[in-house]
């Protein structure tokens, strides 16, 4: 009795927390975002991006250093292995539910690192930050990072976040 009592207020905590409804928020891909965030004045998010560590992470699958890598594990693809894809792409790093448009090819893409875009990427919603959060809006730190950038990486380098951060930064110059 005591039991059952317990598991219906786990799971009454679990609605009222919003675990369930966080099921809800589905990965998008980056050409969504881009249709907001790709103004000069504005910082183009989506074109520093493009030209930065992440989108290309895809393509170094298949560089001549990751088919070492992979012949070394015993590895016949990298570009299609489960290992690899993880932290290669936002796609390979989620729960394959939770895709509604987001392709493996984008590489470690916008959502990595700001959570799904599914609920929050409305412009009324995207306006109030507070909001936006409770919709699935991250403003990363050092945690999401470091999700990636271990030691479970065959090419491991130690993670300084300061000197990292400002490697990918795309700040607004207007705010
Ligand atoms: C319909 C337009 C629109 C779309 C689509 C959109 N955004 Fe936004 N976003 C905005 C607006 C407007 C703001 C408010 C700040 C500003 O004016 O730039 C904002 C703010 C943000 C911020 C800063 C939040 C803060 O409080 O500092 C982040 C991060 C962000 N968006 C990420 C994304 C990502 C990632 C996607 C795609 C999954 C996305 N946005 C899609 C319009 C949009
Ligand atoms: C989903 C996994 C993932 C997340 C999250 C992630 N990264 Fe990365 N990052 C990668 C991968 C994979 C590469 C290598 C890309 C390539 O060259 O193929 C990379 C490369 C980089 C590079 C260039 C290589 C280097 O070490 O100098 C920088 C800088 C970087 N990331 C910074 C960051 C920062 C800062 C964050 C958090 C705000 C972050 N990353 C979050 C996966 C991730
Ligand atoms: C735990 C996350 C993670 C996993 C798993 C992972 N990588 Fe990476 N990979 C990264 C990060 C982060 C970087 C950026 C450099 C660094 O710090 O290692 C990277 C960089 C690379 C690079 C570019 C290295 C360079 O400096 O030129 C290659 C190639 C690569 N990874 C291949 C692979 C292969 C092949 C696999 C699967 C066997 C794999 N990675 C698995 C996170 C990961
Ligand atoms: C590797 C992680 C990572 C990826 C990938 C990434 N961002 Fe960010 N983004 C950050 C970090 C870190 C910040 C700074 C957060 C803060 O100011 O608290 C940021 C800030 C922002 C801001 C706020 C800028 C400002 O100055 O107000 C916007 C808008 C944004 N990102 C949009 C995007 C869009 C769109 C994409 C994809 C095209 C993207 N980001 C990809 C990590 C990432």
């Amino acid at each position: 009795m005591l039991l059952k009592k317990t598991f219906i207020f786990t799971l009454l905590a679990m609605f009222a927390g919003g675990t369930l409804l966080a099921q809800n928020f589905k990965y998008i891909g980056a050409s969504k975002c881009k249709m907001c965030h790709n103004k000069a004045p504005k910082g183009e998010q989506y074109n520093v991006w493009l030209k930065g560590p992440h989108a290309g992470a895809m393509k170094s699958l298949s560089s001549e250093k990751s088919m070492e890598i992979a012949k070394a594990k015993g590895i016949a693809d990298p570009t299609t292995d489960a290992g690899c894809l993880k932290c290669h792409s936002t796609v390979g790093h989620i729960d394959a539910k939770l895709v509604a448009s987001i392709k493996i090819d984008e590489g470690v893409s916008c959502e990595s690192c700001h959570g799904p875009g599914s609920m929050y990427k409305g412009v009324s919603v995207m306006k109030n930050r507070e909001l936006s959060m409770k919709k699935g809006l991250i403003l990363p730190t050092e945690e999401v990072c470091v999700t990636c950038h271990n030691e479970e990486s065959p090419t491991y380098k130690p993670f300084n976040y300061e000197e990292k951060v400002a490697l990918m930064a795309h700040p607004d110059p207007s705010k």
